[in-house]
């Protein structure tokens, strides 16, 4: 059986250090939020994922938890059009929605989400992203709240895949160029 983890160059982010990382930013939004009613979690599917449960977890406070579905990714590329693959059943005007991201590169799929939901008209939206990479934006996007800014290098793991594969290592690690370039 192939062992996914002899395709990873070098480990980016530990699995403790998200660990920690993601817990600080559950107690921030925490008190940013303490004063409001509402807080719908929007995951984007399915990067977030693993990081919406942590999160999710550890966020003391009571919470709606949601799913969208959008890519502008082809393999290890953008392809430039984001497509909205699944959208929200609920109404979400005014409520107060947080965007979970796993990562904003170009900052194409978050932009077009972003204005998305502003038509709906919530209270307020936020957005929180595990991983930014500030070298590569092409549109700029206002990041709430960020776990990690790291260097412009394909990353997997911790929800994030390289063609469906690498989302459940529970690290972010750095792929073997070898791997992209099979592809
Ligand atoms: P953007 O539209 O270029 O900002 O790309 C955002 C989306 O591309 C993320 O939600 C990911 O699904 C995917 N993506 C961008 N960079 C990486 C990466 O290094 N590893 C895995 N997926 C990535
Ligand atoms: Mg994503």
């Amino acid at each position: 059986m192939r062992n996914l983890e002899d395709d990873i160059a070098h480990i980016l982010i530990d699995q403790e250090t998200l660990s920690t990382r993601v817990k600080w930013l559950a107690k921030q939004i925490a008190d940013d939020y303490r004063d409001e009613d509402s807080l719908v979690l929007i995951s984007v599917l399915k990067g977030s994922v693993i990081f919406m449960t942590e999160f999710s977890m550890a966020l003391q406070r009571p919470h709606e938890i949601d799913f969208m579905s959008v890519s502008s990714y082809v393999g290890s590329k953008s392809s430039g059009v984001v497509q909205l693959y699944l959208d929200l059943r609920q109404e979400i005007e005014g409520k107060n929605i947080l965007i979970l991201e796993d990562i904003v590169d170009s900052g194409r799929t978050l932009n077009m989400l972003r204005k998305l939901l502003l038509e709906r008209k919530p209270a307020s939206l936020k957005i929180c992203t595990l991983l930014n990479k500030p070298s590569v934006r092409e549109i700029d996007v206002p990041l709430d709240y960020i776990g990690f800014d790291i260097p412009d290098e394909f990353v997997v793991g911790y929800g994030l895949d390289f063609n469906e594969l690498y989302r459940n290592l529970p690290f972010i690690g750095v792929l073997k160029p070898e791997v992209i370039a099979w592809g």
